[in-house]
């Protein structure tokens, strides 16, 4: 195993895109940002320098981040954030994790364009479990603004409302030539004839999940969220935002040129969406390119139209995990948490422009009624470790503290969430079994809900209400897929277990960003097991003071 020691510079760089330049968030001047390759057993030390005028912090999504939870990233959650001028080095292992996941901003929305891919290859000495690939390519799905994302969130903040949506989607932070201004940027992936290449999928958009395919090219799913995959072929994939999911293609095509392509899977009914595709070319070594006299126009896939919830269920049904896995049964702690957006009644002393939701009201969105608030002056893990009181309460429902038709007819009354920031304490090595339910309180959603510094197995999905007594009985205990992050279906549910063996303050969230900006996240604080082991490190010298 290495030590692999990077630099990041968080700086703004003009980037031009759909006709227009706008000084831009980057680290070290690229959108995407650079790829971090390192094999697992390996140990990373980053070093980010803040020399943007925003405060940030980077996350790496989908380490385990085994007792170094000062690294994990969120603000105010285990660091205060890097502020203009400062600095701050992150230092972990990865410890038996293989495949791809990704690293961005964890502040306001800057992750919009401050992320990158971190891949993970098998520890030295090993291989894939399945044929080595001729080629490897990272493909970092986007959401790309014409204005500064910054400024879309905190507009809607300020007026309760919706934000803008995005004005393109982006691969490998290109839109491709499907929007004006962009052909000669399309990205370009290479393939040769009969060999097999891997496509390293990442949903880095901030609201979006995605549909993604490759005209005429069968897509053989191996992995995702850096677990493998019992093997299985589509034409399709789904990706919430977070999520990844490495594929195999061969190339057993004519050569010709044709397009992979994303856009829109959008369960929300009647919500805005940015209803565009982004396309990226492969390419044949072998054929002529299209100046020697080729066509020039590539073939597009089919891909499912934007509200297709059965395609996307269709495809969440085929992931297994490889073999049988060691998923907990004796649950220690047995969760409900329901999930979804509310709608605030806006306060007497505002005006109609800071009331622009729905009816002059102002969103909102919690988990079993709490609307998580970031604390301002200490990160929780701080606060925890140094035991400095009135930062967060550990009171966070283990339950909803009203039981309803969660999918029906919802009474206005159960729209009003209360705002706090309220952990959920778990004893270092419970076994934790969670069951997200979507609320149709506003409007039903697809909510990716991620938890950092964990995996977990997913053990059913299903829609409608989820109940216990006829529910219990489909769980998958065998084989189910393991990930860092879930798309709980719209108007449905997820059943997902993990063993609590990681100490520390994790934060759990919906991907969704503008849901997190609402309120849509909770945190677990698991506690300190007997001996060093089982505790948390002591914090950084350099982490940064708030
Ligand atoms: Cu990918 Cu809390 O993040």
């Amino acid at each position: 195993a290495r030590i692999q020691y990077h630099d990041f510079v968080v700086q703004a760089t003009s980037v031009k895109r759909l006709c227009r330049t706008r000084r831009t968030i980057t680290v070290n001047g690229q959108y995407p940002g650079p790829t971090l390759e390192v094999n697992d057993g390996d140990t990373l030390v980053v070093s980010v320098v803040n020399r943007a005028r925003y405060n940030v912090t980077i996350h790496w999504h989908g380490i385990r981040q085994m007792r170094t939870g000062w690294a994990d990233g969120p603000e105010f959650i285990t660091q205060c954030p890097i502020r203009p001028g400062g600095s701050y080095t992150y230092r972990f292992t990865i410890e038996g994790q293989e495949g791809t996941l990704w690293w961005h901003a964890h502040s306001s929305w800057l992750r919009a364009t401050v992320y990158g891919a971190l891949i993970i290859y098998p520890r030295q000495g090993s291989t894939y479990p399945f044929t080595e690939p001729k080629r490897e390519t990272p493909i970092l799905l986007g959401e790309w603004w014409n204005a500064n994302p910054i400024d879309v969130v905190n507009e809607a903040a300020r007026t309760g409302g919706a934000p803008n949506v995005s004005d393109a989607y982006t691969i490998n932070g290109q839109p491709g030539d499907l929007y004006s201004c962009s052909s000669s940027e399309t990205i370009v992936v290479p393939i040769d004839k009969g060999e097999t290449s891997l496509l390293r999928v990442i949903n880095a958009a901030l609201n979006q999940e995605l549909f993604f395919a490759v005209a005429n090219h069968r897509l053989t799913v191996v992995g995702a969220d850096a677990s493998y995959l019992k093997p299985f072929t589509s034409s399709v994939i789904m990706l919430g935002p977070g999520q990844t999911t490495d594929v195999l293609i061969t190339g057993d095509q004519p050569p010709a040129l044709y397009y992979m392509a994303a856009r829109p899977y959008q369960s929300a009914q009647g919500a805005p969406f940015d209803n565009t595709t982004t396309t990226a070319i492969l390419e044949y070594l072998s054929a002529p390119c299209p100046s020697r006299g080729m066509p020039s126009t590539p073939m597009m896939p089919t891909l499912p139209a934007f509200n297709d919830t059965a395609a996307a269920a269709a495809f969440t049904q085929n992931l297994r995990s490889p073999n049988s896995v060691p998923v907990p049964t004796d649950i220690d702690e047995s969760l409900f948490f329901t999930i979804g957006l509310g709608l605030f009644n806006c306060p007497s002393n505002f005006r109609t422009d800071q009331c622009q939701g729905p009816n002059g009201t102002r969103f909102t969105s919690s988990m079993n009624n709490v609307s998580f608030v970031l604390p301002s002056s200490y990160s929780i893990l701080q606060a925890y470790h140094q035991k400095i009181p009135g930062v967060f309460t550990t009171d966070f429902p283990a339950v909803p503290p009203v039981q309803f038709d969660y999918t029906g007819n919802v009474s206005q009354s159960l729209w009003q969430p209360v705002p706090g920031t309220k952990v959920y304490k778990l004893e270092y090595g419970s076994n934790v079994q969670l069951v997200l339910q979507d609320t149709s309180i506003v409007s039903g959603e697809n909510h990716p809900i991620h938890i950092h510094g964990y995996n977990f197995y997913v053990v059913a999905e299903g829609f409608g209400n989820f109940n216990p007594a006829t529910n219990t009985a489909k769980f998958n205990l065998v084989d189910p897929p393991m990930r860092n992050t879930v798309g709980v279906p719209v108007n449905g549910w997820a059943v997902i277990r993990f063993v609590a063996d990681n100490p520390g303050v994790w934060i759990m969230h919906c991907h969704l960003d503008v849901h997190i900006t609402w309120g849509l996240a909770m945190a677990f604080l698991v506690e300190n097991g007997i001996g060093e082991l089982q505790s948390i490190e002591s914090p950084p010298e350099d982490l940064p003071p708030c």
